[in-house]
């Protein structure tokens, strides 16, 4: 059964600007009304994961800590093992010290195995820049923006797993999963205008034409590429029809949370969540667990 981390959005807020989509004055226009729609697009959220059969932990809320509701950015997981995040940002930084203890705890439970981390020179921002491909068995990562190059050295030694480069060209899509997402049938959800020629060239190399579904600007911008996929299942935000009518054609089930407070901050279903239940099984059997 997949299980997620979810972080209680209590404490969120949109009150400074580390990526373009950021939008501090439209929520210090109406504080409450955008805090009350988060709640309810996190609960929304949480449902939509539980009814495809997800568990979910959560991550408690932390006064001045806004950005702390995209768990994504906070650890890469993978077979019990999690690797900590750096954060570029220092609005973002003391977030890791309350990761870090979720972590702990978690690991005293038995939900996770290994706490590793990060060398102290690099910046690598968790899954938001690793995504992990069950089909493929390999991590995509995404570098630039916000995670250094040189931690992908890092995640290939502490996974022992292939680690596959794209470099991100905008700051628009300044994490790989704004971008990219990888989709239990082999298929690859992407926005090319996002990476540059060479990350292209690796996406292409792997990734045959008829598994390439290529997002469109609505698509990107929409947020909808920050996808959760769970078997056939694929949650998103809010998505233009023709998004989903494509997906539903490759036989997706696709389900819409309504995310508008987050795509506030520049993030939406994938970067809200952290899958802690990924393992590095063949993907028949993971499909099957799923
Ligand atoms: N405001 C947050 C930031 O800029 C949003 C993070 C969204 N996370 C993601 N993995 N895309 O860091």
């Amino acid at each position: 059964m997949a299980l997620f981390l979810m972080t209680d959005p209590a404490h969120y807020e949109v009150c400074y600007q580390i990526n373009p989509w950021m939008r501090p004055t439209t929520w210090r226009e109406d504080r409450d009304a955008c805090l009350a729609g988060a709640k309810a697009a996190s609960g929304a959220l949480r449902a939509a994961l539980k009814a495809i059969g997800a568990q979910v932990e959560t991550v408690e809320a932390a006064r001045g800590l806004p950005d702390l509701v995209f768990p994504a950015n906070a650890a890469v997981v993978l077979d019990g093992r999690v690797l900590l995040a750096r954060f570029r940002h220092p609005e973002r930084q003391g977030e890791e010290a309350i990761f870090r203890s979720a972590f702990c705890k978690l690991k005293t439970r038995g939900v996770i195995d290994e706490i590793v981390d990060l060398p102290e020179d690099l910046f690598h921002e968790g899954a938001g820049d690793a995504i992990w491909d069950q089909g493929r068995q390999l991590f995509w990562a995404g570098y630039g923006p916000r995670s250094s190059k040189g931690a992908l050295a890092v995640l290939k030694d502490v996974f022992g797993r292939e680690v596959v480069p794209l470099e991100l060209a905008s700051e628009r899509y300044y994490h790989l999963d704004t971008c990219f997402c990888p989709l239990t049938g082999g298929e690859v959800l992407y926005y090319p205008p996002a990476f540059t020629e060479a990350a292209l060239a690796e996406i292409r190399a792997r990734v045959p034409e008829e598994l390439r579904i290529e997002a469109t600007d609505a698509d990107a911008e929409a947020f909808c590429v920050n996808a959760v996929n769970v078997g056939r299942t694929i949650v998103m935000a809010k998505a233009p029809p023709a998004l989903r009518a494509r997906l539903e054609a490759r036989g997706y089930d696709v389900r819409e949370v309504d995310l508008a407070p987050f795509i506030l901050s520049g993030g939406a279903a994938y970067c809200m969540t952290l899958r802690l239940d990924r393992t590095s099984q063949p993907a028949a059997a993971s499909i099957a667990a799923e």
